[in-house]
């Protein structure tokens, strides 16, 4: 698409886009700002429409793709239908951050075409300019997708676009695609810098197969296969949208080790978030799990399609994820309009060894804190008939609750989050048992399965349980034991009231802190 075509679109459909993005113009050299106190943004206020969490102002939008840093921004890119609230005519929807918390959408970024839908993907930083897409010596950035025939006939196949202007327009490569084996289901390529052999890496599902694929490019533009690892592990649905890192192993100095994620199509309810992740070494042709046991990567309904950032600045965490908060169940049934799919809150990852086995963590990217309004802190308390923490009206603020609770060997604490009439989320601990739980009811009439129950073990508590809770007028995301388990679900109370209720026996809460988080939804 051209520079006209950007410019018409804008103006024709867009047209609070292309004020948005020409104020975020002013803020280039500036520092990113928490907006407190601007003037909201319109659009943004409806009784389900989180605060805190990235949702398109209009129409559909799944999985986040081509996550790239360049220039001072964060690109991210989605799964979106540009015509309306539910799956179709997939395009990648486009918007951009200075700091991950206030987001611009922009125009959509790579449109369908009469052929082909554009399916999920990755973007890079294209430094030394391999493919020869950049122009006066600017790197380009190169997005990797999957084109999917509309037709619904044929194989699915990986493709380039690029951007010469630091990620503003994109233009389809006239070359693609740049690999197809044949196959209908080889989607979501996931395409990485290899250094130690200076070449390009993509890791990519033979989703029917169970079975991710390696292969490697000095180009981007041809591609030679090295490997496949799986079926392995959760194989009950297909196997989508991978990612691999690396990651320093924190509590063993010198030690790296490479993390695979795979998302599993969910096949029935009850089963918690779809991804997976298997943990071990990558020599730039293939990935060897260290164990073929691998660690569920959350506990909720509502977590899948997670991605990484792509070039990060190197003064920051390593790894930083977003994932779309949904679930293929009954996303397109969920009650919101006039948009619907929303982004998870974005994590910031780490390893760690423990009781003998490599483990993912996952928290909150520190500039949360930038949200918070002023704290409110409780004094310790014991909530043996239950305490209301926190009452949010219809269309209220977002809110975080970090709380460290003391629990017996026969102890136990819940959270109960939602609106008196039964529609809620219970977080629990139950010492005697070490496990943790979430529930969510509500006989919600869109869904059967969104009524639905998932537990797993809490290592190593010693008595404490601490957590970090997001709540979010239609999500609760929660980062348990400094993020050894997470849990992102959504939640749709009725008027869009609720309450954040505790309980607990023999449990006491020895630091609670409460904070009304600033909404992302205001000018930069
Ligand atoms: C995952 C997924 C991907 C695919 C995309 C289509 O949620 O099914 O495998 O590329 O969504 O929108």
């Amino acid at each position: 698409m051209n520079a006209r075509e950007v410019r018409r679109r804008g103006g024709r459909v867009l047209p609070w886009l292309l004020c948005t993005a020409v104020l975020g113009m002013g803020l280039a050299a500036g520092p990113p700002q928490a907006a407190a106190h601007a003037p909201r943004l319109s659009g943004y206020n409806q009784i389900y429409r989180p605060q805190v969490h990235f949702s398109a102002r209009r129409h559909w939008m799944n999985d986040p793709n081509g996550l790239v840093y360049y220039d001072g921004w964060y690109q991210m890119f989605f799964q979106y239908n540009p015509y309306g609230r539910r799956w179709g005519n997939m395009s990648w929807g486009h918007a951009r951050s200075r700091d991950l918390l206030h987001w611009q959408q922009l125009p959509v970024a790579i449109p369908e075409s009469r052929r082909f839908m554009i399916f999920s993907g990755s973007a890079v930083v294209d430094w030394h300019d391999t493919s020869g897409f950049g122009v006066h010596g600017r790197p380009p950035l190169v997005a990797i997708y999957t084109a999917q025939p509309r037709a619904h006939r044929g194989p699915q196949t990986e493709n380039l676009a690029y951007s010469t202007d630091g990620g503003r327009q994109w233009r389809k490569y006239p070359g693609n695609p740049v690999l197809n084996i044949g196959l209908r289901n080889f989607r979501d390529p996931k395409v990485l810098w290899y250094a130690p052999r200076h070449e390009w890496v993509m890791v990519v599902s033979r989703a029917a197969q169970r079975r991710i694929s390696f292969y490697v490019s000095a180009n981007l533009k041809t591609w030679r296969y090295t490997g496949n690892f799986g079926p392995a592990g959760d194989t009950r649905g297909v196997w989508e949208c991978p990612d691999l890192f690396a990651l320093p192993v924190a509590n063993r100095p010198g030690e790296t080790r490479w993390v695979l994620k795979v998302d599993v199509q969910q096949q029935g309810p009850d089963t918690g978030g779809g991804g997976q992740v298997f943990i071990g070494r990558f020599n730039g042709r293939t990935f060897r799990a260290s164990s073929l046991h691998p660690q569920s990567l959350d506990l909720g309904e509502d977590y899948y399609a997670s991605a990484s950032w792509s070039d990060l600045p190197a003064d920051g965490p390593p790894v930083i994820t977003l994932g779309w908060m949904d679930n293929w169940l009954y996303a397109q049934r969920t009650p919101t309009a006039p948009w619907c799919g929303v982004m998870a809150f974005p994590r910031r990852l780490s390893l760690r060894w423990q009781n003998g086995a490599y483990h993912l963590l996952q928290r909150p990217i520190a500039a949360l804190a930038r949200l918070r309004a002023a704290p409110h802190r409780f004094g310790a308390f014991t909530a043996a008939r239950g305490r209301t923490l926190l009452t949010v009206p219809a269309r209220g603020r977002a809110h975080e609750i970090r709380a460290r609770i003391r629990v017996a060997r026969r102890g136990q604490f819940a959270f109960t989050i939602g609106s008196s009439d039964g529609r809620r989320v219970t977080l629990a601990y139950h010492g005697a048992s070490g496990r943790f739980s979430v529930e969510r009811t509500g006989r919600y009439r869109f869904s059967k399965a969104f009524d639905s129950r998932q537990s797993a073990s809490l290592a190593d508590t010693r008595g404490t349980v601490e957590l970090d809770l997001i709540v979010d007028r239609s999500s609760v995301e929660a980062f348990v034991d400094h993020g050894e388990l997470t849990v992102a679900e959504r939640m749709f109370p009725r008027g869009g009231a609720y309450t954040v209720r505790v309980r607990a026996h023999r449990a006491r809460f020895v630091q609670t802190t409460l904070w009304a988080l600033h909404s992302i939804w205001r000018r930069p």
